[in-house]
């Protein structure tokens, strides 16, 4: 798929040298080495730009062999093909310097060199594609060479394992960045179908009203996947389902589906209303908490015989204000299980009188669901009761979905890193994630860290341990039905 030209009035960000810490890893190779071609392909890169791929000296390269690595990547991964004129450039702009934390020397001079060739108001932006405990390191080494200066940080997670090491990390970021430098990146807040959450509740009139406790009866979010922990065994066995989707990926969602609305979409305003909903968040209850370990998982590479580690997770949480107070919001989460979604269901309570006699094809339950389905390309579905036709007034259920798909140009379409990145070089934090936030979440996360429920086995391809049913009670998961 190809990317249409975009509007005119696409903001094109200043010129730029863009260092990618971890260039031979995993995410930079599917992620962010396809994104930046797309992005220059549709034109949305600087005028003028440069792209110093990074890592450790044992994974050295020339930069001739790295552009062939990137070729490599984008034919595998990338939306678009790696040919033409946009790949040329793209191609001539990539180069590959080994670094050290303990020597910067040879990446100074080539960012010093690319900033020179491109000319004056070059603007620094540093991907740290790297694992958490290198992170550290290289931004303390960013800071004491000075390459800090005129630039912005992109800072993957885990951010942190608990609240203490989150607010090292926060510490020795700060020491050696300005907060308005730092790009702590969740991408799921850059997939179309979460932003559009902003746009489905406060640009319509048509949900809004309904959106709390007086209507809604649940909020789920269930983040299935069929993947298995892929050749990530030591990552996984020190970070587990909870610490790599939940207290990142699934919380961010859940800010923006309890968020008040904001004065504005910037920075300040958007990322203050998703800080209140984590200040309302009740700490975890363990005996709220299901973690499961799919059959199999000790024998893979790097994992330990006797693991505790989860490799799925299913838990309730609540969020204690006046909109949400007493309504349960179900997360789920895991490898190894029977589909990959990515889907959020709002259960809305049933009409105060029953007017119409069950009928045998409707479910007991008869509140509408709003399925916000957040996979690429995304699609909405508000599930009904209808009349079936017929001279007898029978109710069946029936459903309206909107489709990405189908209703807009899926070709402008950004993937969630391309998104993001597009926005750091813009300098827009609206959607990255905020110090302060992470590290109430941690706060929220500690009596589960504390006290873990003991993981309990569950087969390969099934939805998780038969005990989830346990959290979700007096309701049901929507998946799979
Ligand atoms: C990553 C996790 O952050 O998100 C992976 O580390 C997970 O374990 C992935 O599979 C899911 O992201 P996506 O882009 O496939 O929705």
């Amino acid at each position: 798929m190809s990317l249409e030209p975009p509007p005119e009035t696409s903001a094109v960000p200043e010129n730029h040298v863009i260092v990618l810490f971890g260039a031979t890893g995993d995410l930079a190779k599917r992620k962010i080495i396809p994104g930046l071609f797309h992005l220059a392909a549709a034109g949305l890169l600087p005028k003028r730009y440069r792209i110093i791929g990074s890592a450790p000296s044992a994974y050295a390269m020339a930069t001739n062999e790295f552009r062939v690595y990137a070729r490599d990547a984008v034919q595998q991964f990338g939306s678009n093909l790696p040919q033409g004129e946009s790949w040329d450039r793209f191609k001539e702009s990539l180069s590959f310097v080994a670094a050290e934390p303990d020597d910067f020397s040879a990446l100074h001079l080539a960012v010093s060199q690319a900033e020179a060739e491109i000319g004056g108001g070059v603007r620094r932006l540093f991907h740290l594609a790297i694992p958490p405990d290198a992170v550290l390191l290289m931004v303390e080494a960013l800071g004491a060479s000075g390459l800090s200066e005129n630039s912005r940080v992109i800072c993957e997670k885990p951010f942190g394992m608990d609240l203490a090491s989150a607010r090292n990390l926060n510490t020795v970021l700060k020491a050696n960045f300005d907060e308005t430098q730092i790009y702590r990146i969740d991408h799921f807040l850059g997939k179309e179908s979460i932003d559009n959450i902003l746009a489905l509740r406060f640009a319509n009139r048509l949900f809004e009203p309904l959106w709390n406790r007086d209507h809604v009866k649940f909020v789920q979010i269930d983040v299935p996947e069929t993947l298995s922990i892929e050749n990530r065994g030591a990552f996984y066995e020190e970070t587990g389902a909870f610490r790599d989707m939940v207290v990142t990926h699934l919380f961010q969602v859940l800010g923006f589906l309890a968020m008040e609305q904001p004065t504005s979409l910037g920075a300040g305003p958007l990322r203050d209303e998703v800080h209140k909903v984590f200040q309302t968040l009740r700490p975890i209850d363990p005996a709220q908490v299901v973690r499961g370990q799919y059959d199999g998982y000790r024998d893979e590479h790097g994992v330990a015989a006797d693991s505790q580690t989860e490799t799925f997770v299913a838990l309730r949480v609540e969020v204690e204000n006046t909109r949400w107070k007493g309504v349960p919001f179900y997360l789920r989460t895991g490898k190894c299980l029977a589909q990959s979604r990515q889907v959020i269901t709002i259960g809305f309570d049933e009409p105060v009188m029953r007017l119409f006699p069950l009928s045998e094809h409707e479910p007991a339950w008869r509140g509408n669901k709003l399925v916000v389905d957040f996979a690429d390309p995304g699609s909405i579905h508000v599930n009904f009761l209808a009349k079936e036709p017929g001279p007898r007034m029978q109710l069946d259920s029936a459903e309206m979905s909107f489709h990405y798909r189908d209703s807009f140009q899926a070709a402008n379409n950004l993937e969630a890193y391309e998104h993001l990145i597009y926005e750091a070089m813009l300098g827009n934090r609206s959607l990255f994630t905020r110090s302060d936030g992470i590290e109430r979440l941690w706060e929220v996360a500690t009596p589960l860290l504390e006290r873990p429920p003991a993981v309990e086995p569950y087969a390969k391809g099934s939805w998780g341990p038969e005990s989830i049913t346990r959290v979700i009670a007096p309701h049901d998961w929507c998946l799979p039905q």
